[in-house]
């Protein structure tokens, strides 16, 4: 396992990414609204993206047919969109997007309800958001991932939610997905240790039941076991003298 460390040239093309990313992530949650198909966000997502000369780095990574994973409520990740999926007033939707700027990734992905939810999934909604912040205050040279994941994982424990164990966070750079993977829950190892110029994609994925998950027929699609809610919510952040720089939040969002 090798980890890449970027130097402040690659960190600042990084951010450039990220911050593009954030922008595609503002317009699409403006833009989200019952009727819209799920391929709707797709479509909308890949414009704005290519719009700012960049690539959507999802689109036929391993095969997968889009540029934005649209997963909607018991859907965790990876949702495929298509023309017949209509959103619903009630639904909850997890949107995952990347992008390559000048050869380097972003990746991020939130979750949004549709017209009015219920209590539950907005408690769901904020509680994985939030999972992601006490995780990463942890994220510090110094420290190592499993720190990271136990601040996830007590804080959505804690809620009475579950962290699912099938899928992870990774690092990022010129890959999508490069070493490490980052577990956002405690495992025996403690994983590596964090460096500066270290650039990680933290993301949480909390699911209302339990966190067995199984794949639908597509290969893609990740389901919760027990049809209940899931969320995910995600950042690409970097590693820095002190602490870490969310890459891919605008200003006015922190
Ligand atoms: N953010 C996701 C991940 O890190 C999405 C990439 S999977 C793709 O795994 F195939 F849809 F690109
Ligand atoms: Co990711």
């Amino acid at each position: 396992m090798s980890i890449s460390i970027k130097n402040e040239r690659e960190i600042d093309l990084m951010r450039t990414a990220g911050q593009l990313l954030a922008k595609v992530h503002y317009e699409l949650g403006r833009e989200l609204k019952e009727g819209m198909t799920t391929k709707d966000i797709d479509r909308l997502g890949e414009e704005i993206i290519r719009s700012f000369g960049c690539i959507p780095n999802f689109l036929n990574y391993n095969g997968y047919p889009a540029s934005i994973c649209v997963s909607v409520n018991d859907e965790v990740v990876h949702g495929i969109p298509t023309d017949d999926r209509y959103l619903q007033n009630g639904d909850i939707v997890s949107l995952d997007a990347g992008l390559i700027y000048k050869g380097y990734h972003s990746d991020a992905a939130r979750t949004h309800g549709v017209g009015e939810i219920s209590q539950e999934a907005q408690r769901l909604i904020d509680v994985t958001k939030q999972s992601f912040f006490e995780g990463i205050k942890y994220a510090k040279p110094g420290n190592h991932l499993v720190d990271i994941a136990r601040g996830i994982q007590t804080y959505a424990e804690a809620a009475g939610f579950s962290v699912v164990r099938d899928l992870t966070g990774h690092g990022i750079g010129t890959s999508l997905h490069e070493d490490p993977e980052i577990p956002n829950f405690v495992r025996r190892r403690r994983g590596a240790k964090l460096q500066k110029g270290m650039t990680l994609a933290i993301e949480p994925m909390i699911n209302e039941g339990t966190y067995d998950v199984w794949w639908l027929e597509d290969d893609w699609t990740v389901v919760t076991r027990d049809g209940k809610l899931a969320a995910h919510y995600e950042n690409t952040i970097a590693i820095t003298d002190d602490g870490c720089e969310i890459l891919t939040m605008l200003p006015e969002e922190k």
